[in-house]
């Protein structure tokens, strides 16, 4: 990962968050990721008044990057609406897990400071079939 590829994620997470629908925490997330073809997509979160069936930025993201044809994740950049940098919850950590073993996670935020990992340190230990 480049500068300008980072730059490039870091604008379109944000450019995703003002497309959140979350009437009901008012948190808008937005989320853009790199495939391994070197494609990019991005995701809000989209809440429901049933609150269970909210589904975060970062699975909304992925989803539709796997629904677009990516195989896999190289870098994922999360932004919230916070003094400091927020990581995916344990869910998303899961799904990125699922794409992008040695993927680069970088949360972003309104605040000066950028937060980076790969989903290992994230994710130590995480499920997958024996
Ligand atoms: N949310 C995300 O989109 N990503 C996360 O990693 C954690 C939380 C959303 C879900 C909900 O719409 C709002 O933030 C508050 O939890």
């Amino acid at each position: 990962m480049n500068p300008t590829e980072w730059s490039r994620l870091e604008q379109a997470a944000k450019a995703a968050s003002a497309r959140a629908y979350c009437p009901y925490s008012r948190f808008a997330v937005g989320c853009a990721l790199l495939t391994g073809d070197g494609a990019i997509a991005s995701g809000c979160n989209v809440e429901n008044a049933s609150y269970g069936l909210t589904s975060c930025a970062e699975r909304n993201a992925i989803f539709r990057a796997v629904g677009d044809g990516a195989t896999s994740i190289a870098a994922l950049v999360v932004y919230t609406p916070t003094p400091t940098p927020v990581t995916p919850c344990g869910a998303c950590r899961q799904v990125i897990a699922e794409f992008g073993r040695d993927a680069l996670v970088r949360a972003i935020c309104d605040g000066p400071d950028t937060i980076d990992y790969t989903i290992g340190e994230l994710l130590p230990a995480g499920f997958t079939l024996p």
